[in-house]
């Protein structure tokens, strides 16, 4: 079994790094792609378990090529059993209606955004599967409520065979133009904090979600933490992480100072 330990500066940013590897189970980060101006940047994963797959908010319509030629180095598109969408943002699920059309996997989205889905112009929800308020099990993920942060309706996915965490727009950063990096540890979370702030602080919507959030994934074995935005936590990084968000301020916290 092994966990990438490379350095940033040998990330290949073009296809992607195998974040976890035992032979038979693997959690793959899915690369980036070149961004436009004004678009922000995702990550997208797929788990592959005994050659059937898992993808983990494989993005929109813009990206879809680019994320399809990734997954396809890695497993056929008729092996993908299950597609999970944590909440229900364009970044996130405006791709489900052409996933639908290339895969036969049945796809995971919150039940509180379902009714949203006929909007994207999918009239045959018989692949769509609600996910419960309190959350589920999907393959290998459990699916973990996570409300509030942001979305009303938000789940995040914890893969119990490699114990990584994907965790949707919680620890997200939006990096400057020509400065994007795949990891944090203990070493950079201190630079790192400050391409978080902007978004968490705007973004979630108390301390009061924030801490039930962090107290709820402290119970878990994490080995890595994989946002759907920015750099994924490992080593030190990760309870630094934690530590950070259970000490945030935002949302309605704050809403006079966003308010003006
Ligand atoms: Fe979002
Ligand atoms: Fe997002």
């Amino acid at each position: 079994m092994s966990y990438c330990n490379k350095a940033n500066s040998e990330v290949d940013i073009e296809n992607g790094e195998l974040l976890y590897d035992d032979g038979t189970h693997k959690f793959i980060w899915l690369g980036w792609g070149r961004l436009e101006t004004g678009m922000i940047q995702t990550n997208q994963y797929l788990i592959v378990d005994n050659n059937k797959g898992t993808l983990l908010d494989p993005g929109g319509i813009h990206i879809f090529p680019k994320v399809v030629s990734n997954v396809t180095k890695f497993i056929d598109l008729e092996d993908i059993e299950y597609i999970f969408f944590s909440h229900q943002d364009p970044d996130v699920s405006s791709g489900i209606p052409m996933w639908l059309s290339v895969t036969n996997a049945n796809v995971y989205v919150p039940e509180l955004w379902v009714r949203f889905l006929p909007h994207f112009g999918i009239s045959d929800l018989s692949r769509i599967k609600g996910i419960p308020d309190r959350g589920t099990t999907m393959g290998t993920c459990e699916i973990i409520p996570a409300h509030f942060m942001h979305s009303p309706g938000e789940h995040i996915a914890y893969d119990s065979k490699s114990k990584i965490l994907f965790n949707s727009d919680i620890g997200a950063a939006v990096f400057p133009e020509n400065n994007s990096y795949l990891f944090v540890d203990e070493n950079n979370f201190q630079e790192h904090m400050g391409l978080m702030e902007g978004f968490h602080k705007r973004y979630l919507a108390s301390s009061n979600a924030c801490k039930y959030y962090v107290n709820k994934v402290r119970g878990l074995d994490l080995k890595m933490i994989a946002p759907q935005h920015g750099s994924i936590f490992r080593g030190g990084g990760i309870n630094m992480f934690l530590d950070w968000l259970n000490n945030l301020q935002c949302g309605s916290d704050i809403i006079s100072e966003i308010s003006g």
